[in-house]
């Protein structure tokens, strides 16, 4: 029988992550995205007795992944509350290091009923704690034309969000656009025939940052580092968008979110962190045929001094 984390989801990038965080086999260590327990049970392996991981997942769905190890706990919540849980587990500044691969898993899109995918049709829902309000079908429903245009925008880097967005308000006046089928056919006549997947697949992806605010958890969650990690600790971000990876480069660069470096005395940069990978890691072609999810895929990898 296959093993269930391949079914669930590939773990991308895996060994270049742990081999960037540099595992200390009696650390502590957090995942804050377990998801399939991929890149957790790598992780496990790498460790020895005395180590200990954390893993953070939203997604009800991933505690049927929890590895039968007394060596890991499970923290089923947003990652946004980092500094909370590592303060309730009393293990802030402790924190050998960290991981996040950031996103859905593939488990997300395979399950129809989840809402995340353009390939099977029914109601829009995309979002990773099922207790949360916000849905797709929400936002395509009631957002208005701008706030449509924006995220489109924004989150999906299209063209002609504004017309987009147009056609939305427009459709959902005569068919419920909460519908992946009816969205598709509102938003078609925008994508280009050679690239109409690409298309639907950017669009979806706004609509899924939008409904789990995506951006700022990420924010709020590497705002939270420098307090979880001990000083020589390290964290390795996973990003599959050019907005998430921006915020980690800036972050790693400078400690904000803007890159605006400050220098001391001798004009030297000032930052809270180490670069560890000087150029950015992606994922080799070999591993990108093996899993296509993983193309997109970008390792960043910092120390706090
Ligand atoms: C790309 S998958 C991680 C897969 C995992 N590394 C593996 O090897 O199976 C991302 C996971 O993180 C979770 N997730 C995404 N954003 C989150 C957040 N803000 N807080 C908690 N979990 C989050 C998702 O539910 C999903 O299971």
């Amino acid at each position: 029988m296959e093993h269930k984390e391949n079914v669930y989801h590939i773990p991308v990038l895996a060994q270049q992550s742990l081999d960037g965080l540099r595992i200390n086999p009696s650390g502590i260590y957090v995942d804050v995205t377990f998801g399939g327990g991929g890149h957790s049970s790598a992780l496990l392996g790498r460790l020895g007795a005395e180590g200990r991981l954390f893993g953070f997942d939203q997604d009800a769905d991933a505690m049927a992944n929890i590895p039968a190890d007394s060596r890991f706990v499970y923290v089923h919540s947003n990652f946004r509350y980092l500094y909370n849980y590592m303060r309730y587990h009393n293990v802030l500044g402790k924190v050998d290091g960290l991981l996040a691969d950031l996103g859905v898993s593939s488990h997300h899109f395979d399950e129809a009923d989840r809402g995340f995918s353009y390939r099977h049709s029914g109601l829009l829902d995309m979002r990773m704690n099922r207790l949360s309000e916000l849905t797709a079908a929400e936002v395509v429903r009631t957002y208005d034309e701008e706030s449509l245009a924006r995220i489109f925008d924004v989150y999906g880097e299209l063209r002609q969000v504004g017309r987009i967005a147009s056609a939305v308000v427009k459709a959902r006046k005569i068919k419920d656009v909460g519908m992946v089928e009816n969205l598709l056919e509102a938003v078609e006549p925008f994508a280009r025939r050679d690239r109409e997947k690409k298309f639907f697949a950017k669009l979806f992806m706004a609509l899924r940052m939008e409904v789990n605010d995506e951006i700022a958890a990420l924010k709020e969650m590497l705002m939270h580092i420098p307090a979880t990690l001990k000083s020589g600790g390290r964290f390795a971000v996973i990003s599959y968008h050019s907005l998430e990876d921006r915020l980690v480069k800036n972050f790693i660069k400078s400690g904000n979110f803007e890159g605006a470096v400050r220098t001391d005395f001798y004009g030297n940069v000032v930052s809270p962190f180490l670069k560890i990978n000087t150029k950015i890691i992606t994922p080799p072609p070999e591993e990108v045929e093996r899993n296509p999810r993983s193309r997109s895929a970008k390792l960043r990898i910092a120390e706090l001094i």
